[in-house]
């Protein structure tokens, strides 16, 4: 049956690893059983054969832009399964570097997030999305500045926080 909500445990890592395009290069026994698809049919694919309709496009977007400057992010995604299933991740992404110091790919090790973090997350994105139904990746940029500005705090700040 589709669209159930799939979990895993809190002592678990779901961790994958891409190419400097996003396709897929690693990814562990969890990230695969988890998502439904075969080891196989996830190498080389993009990183988006698990993109859920529901997740905003500004936090894919601050995403990249934080790796490709050689910076990490953490971040609350919600993964679509093969099988249309669902499951919510809190996302610690990283470049890898090699002995030059040239960034060669990327690297993302999720755990389990707390139900009080994807409440206020949950919200977050539902005014993000419907943001960027009206008015594009824009809006949500300005919506997302507008709710850090009146919390006082940074993205990180406001992430680690929940
Ligand atoms: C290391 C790494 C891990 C990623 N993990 C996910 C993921 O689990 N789910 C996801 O939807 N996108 C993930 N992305 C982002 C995707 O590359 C992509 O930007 C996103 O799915 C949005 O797809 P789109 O740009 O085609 O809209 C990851 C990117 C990197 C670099």
């Amino acid at each position: 049956m589709a669209d159930k909500e799939l979990s895993f445990n809190d002592d678990e890592f779901i961790v994958s690893k891409t190419d400097l395009t996003g396709r897929i290069t690693y990814g562990n026994d969890l990230f695969i059983s988890i998502s439904g698809y075969s080891e196989k049919e996830l190498l080389a694919s993009p990183h988006n054969i698990l993109r859920h309709p529901e997740m905003p496009k500004v936090i894919f977007k601050l995403l990249w832009e934080r790796v490709q400057n050689g910076k990490e992010i953490f971040a609350y995604v919600k993964n679509r399964t093969k099988d249309d299933n669902f499951y919510w991740v809190f996302a610690h992404v990283t470049p890898s570097y090699n002995n030059t110091g040239q960034i060669i790919g990327y690297h993302s090790v999720r755990r389990k997030p707390t139900i009080e973090a994807l409440n206020t997350i949950k919200s977050l994105y539902h005014t993000l999305l419907n943001g960027e139904r009206t008015g594009g990746i824009t809006t949500s940029l300005s919506i997302l500045e507008n709710h850090l500005s009146q919390l006082g705090k940074s993205y990180d700040q406001f992430i680690l926080a929940l």
